[in-house]
């Protein structure tokens, strides 16, 4: 008999001598939401202190509480508490099907789920579209016996469409915003997936990344992501921007709980065939056990500072802040037992920064990306099939707030006139890849025969992004009290402010999650730093309040 069955017994026992609900509540603690691991969930699940019923109805309760003020949420799963129960019916009988049991986790909405909820990026043009199966991801997530409770707010179709609009609004949900300063920019374009996990709205939450949309939203909410190598999670059945680029990963309160998910949606799949090139043939690694306090220990750590002395130009007005808490971050990385290696420069980057082939691969993989995506839909009553009519509709419906937000990047996108099987699209990705081969990550890593590369969490999607390479960012610090406030492009929400969130991001070779994973656990542990940052608004709803 294990302990967990001993400890079951026990607090059945327990609740017998002291009669229903008493029992319960005199043994047990309810985890606060805002900070609940999974070990604390699955705890208080096998002691029998709280159902997955219970934790569906706290999560929807907070969902109603937030989504007034921030809306990161579109759409509650109706079919969530059924799900739930069906989930501690297994339970009860004496099965669980893995780690994951019972715990509530929101999508993005980019990411297609085969049953009474839209997939909607954002956008009324594909509000009613019918979808011939859930993404692998998802269908991956359900046999692991998680529940999918919802879809989350992004900035619309993935950040593709317009130059002037802002992060984390799309026309179905409005603007979400994140919770450390009166209309902050929540970055995105995972927006609502990274405001859910910050917010104990569920466990965790899905992110989708081409550049930036898991790590950038993830360090704005104080949470955890993981960018994972393309073609470690499938793409089937997720609306996608750049076949080259997209991966879908995890956004959670910490490292081990986004390795956790990460385990269960990584894998081989015959619906997408770049999960064909994993090393990993039907075996992963296991990476909880990479959660390891003394993953830095030893590692060779590199520091392009050039890309650094671009921070200026690219973000901030007043980038200080964020270079002087990297300084700092640096530190406490030298204090776990690595080796920093300084000017790991990534050597192209000036030139990265001129050139627009990295752009023009995306815009043409979007051309043939949507057309196939549309295609592939079981019902698409506005009849789309592809770039020019999405564009023709957005520009025509009220909701989608044209033209004060412009269709201007798909407008470049379809002038450009290039698709991913024209003949000059090879070449030109191809030339692409340097930037982030030689002149970028990969050249600073093996000149400097480096584990990872560390840089701000805004600093680190661009290069990783144009060779499918994994990212992790980690909660770290938040603007000083004096830091000055910025705004975005549009003028209407905070991007810089005091106490806002600021990530450090580890960077690797592809499929080197595992290896990022014990890094990112390492400094994790001994930064502590998400606890210590105000948000202006929490949710009040608790586990003892639903519960009996
Ligand atoms: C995967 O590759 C095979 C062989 O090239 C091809 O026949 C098949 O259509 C591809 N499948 C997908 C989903 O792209
Ligand atoms: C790396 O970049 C920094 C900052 O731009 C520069 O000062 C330094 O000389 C560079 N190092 C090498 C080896 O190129
Ligand atoms: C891609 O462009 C070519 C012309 O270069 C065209 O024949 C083909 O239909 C296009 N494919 C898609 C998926 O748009
Ligand atoms: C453009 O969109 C409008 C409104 O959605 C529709 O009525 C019209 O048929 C579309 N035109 C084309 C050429 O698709
Ligand atoms: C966005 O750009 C369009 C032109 O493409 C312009 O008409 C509109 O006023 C702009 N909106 C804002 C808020 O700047
Ligand atoms: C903010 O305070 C820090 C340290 O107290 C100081 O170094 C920095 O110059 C100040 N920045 C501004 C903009 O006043």
């Amino acid at each position: 008999m294990g302990l967990t069955t001993l400890l079951y017994l026990y607090a059945l026992c327990v609740s017998f001598l002291l009669g229903p609900g008493l029992g319960a509540a005199s043994e047990c603690t309810f985890p606060p939401l805002i900070d609940a691991t999974q070990s604390e969930l699955q705890t208080g699940l096998r002691l029998g202190c709280f159902t997955s019923a219970d934790l569906v109805r706290a999560y929807i309760a907070r969902i109603h509480e937030i989504n007034s003020k921030l809306n990161p949420v579109l759409e509650v799963n109706p079919e969530a508490m059924e799900i739930a129960e069906q989930l501690d019916l297994e339970r009860q009988q004496g099965t669980t099907r893995g780690p994951l049991h019972g715990l509530p986790i929101l999508v993005k909405d980019l990411i297609a789920t085969d049953d009474r909820m839209e997939t909607t990026a954002g956008s009324y043009a594909l509000v009613g579209t019918k979808v011939p199966a859930d993404a692998t991801v998802v269908a991956n997530l359900r046999k692991s016996g998680a529940i999918i409770l919802g879809k989350t707010s992004l900035s619309e179709w993935a950040n593709t469409r317009s130059t002037n609009s802002s992060n984390g609004w799309n026309a179905v949900g409005g603007q979400t915003y994140a919770a450390y300063y009166e209309e902050q920019d929540p970055s995105g374009s995972s927006s609502g997936s990274a405001v859910s996990a910050d917010l104990g709205l569920a466990f965790a939450a899905l992110g989708t990344e081409t550049v930036g949309s898991i790590i950038l939203p993830a360090e704005k909410s104080n949470i955890v992501g993981i960018k994972p190598t393309v073609g470690l999670t499938s793409r089937y059945m997720v609306v996608p921007v750049s076949e080259h680029l997209d991966t879908i990963g995890p956004m959670a309160r910490t490292v081990r709980d986004a390795a956790l998910v990460l385990q269960v949606i990584a894998g081989q799949d015959a619906s997408d065939n770049y999960t064909s090139s994993s090393p990993f043939q039907g075996a992963l690694p296991k990476y909880i056990a990479a959660c390891d306090m003394r993953g830095l220990h030893g590692k060779r750590i590199g520091i392009p500072r050039n890309v650094l002395s671009a921070l200026p130009r690219r973000y901030y007005r007043s980038a200080g802040p964020v270079l002087s808490s990297f300084e700092r971050a640096v530190g406490s990385i030298r204090n776990a037992g690595a080796i920093i290696v300084e000017d790991a420069n990534f050597t192209a980057y000036e030139s990265y920064l001129q050139t627009q082939l990295p752009q023009l691969v995306i815009a043409a993989d979007m051309l043939s990306g949507f057309s196939a995506y549309l295609a592939g839909l079981t019902s698409n009553h506005n009849k789309l099939r592809g770039l020019e009519d999405i564009r023709n509709y957005t520009r025509n419906s009220a909701e989608e707030d044209y033209p004060s937000r412009n269709t201007e990047l798909w407008d470049l996108a379809i002038a450009a006139g290039l698709n991913n099987s024209s003949p000059t699209f090879w070449p030109i990705y191809q030339q692409s890849l340097f930037f982030g081969e030689e002149g970028g990550l990969l050249g600073a890593l093996s000149r400097h025969n480096l584990d990872a590369v560390v840089l701000p969490s805004s600093l680190a999607s661009d290069i990783p992004g144009i060779i499918g390479t994994p990212i992790i960012t980690v909660p770290f610090d938040s603007f000083p009290a004096n830091a000055s406030v910025e705004y975005n492009g549009r003028g209407d929400l905070v991007d810089a402010a005091p106490g806002i969130p600021l990530g450090i991001s580890f960077l690797g070779p592809k499929w080197s999650e595992e290896s990022l994973i014990a890094m990112a656990y390492a400094f994790e542990q001994r930064t502590a730093a998400r606890g210590r940052l105000q948000r202006v608004v929490e949710p009040l709803v608790e586990l003892e309040d639903v519960v009996g």
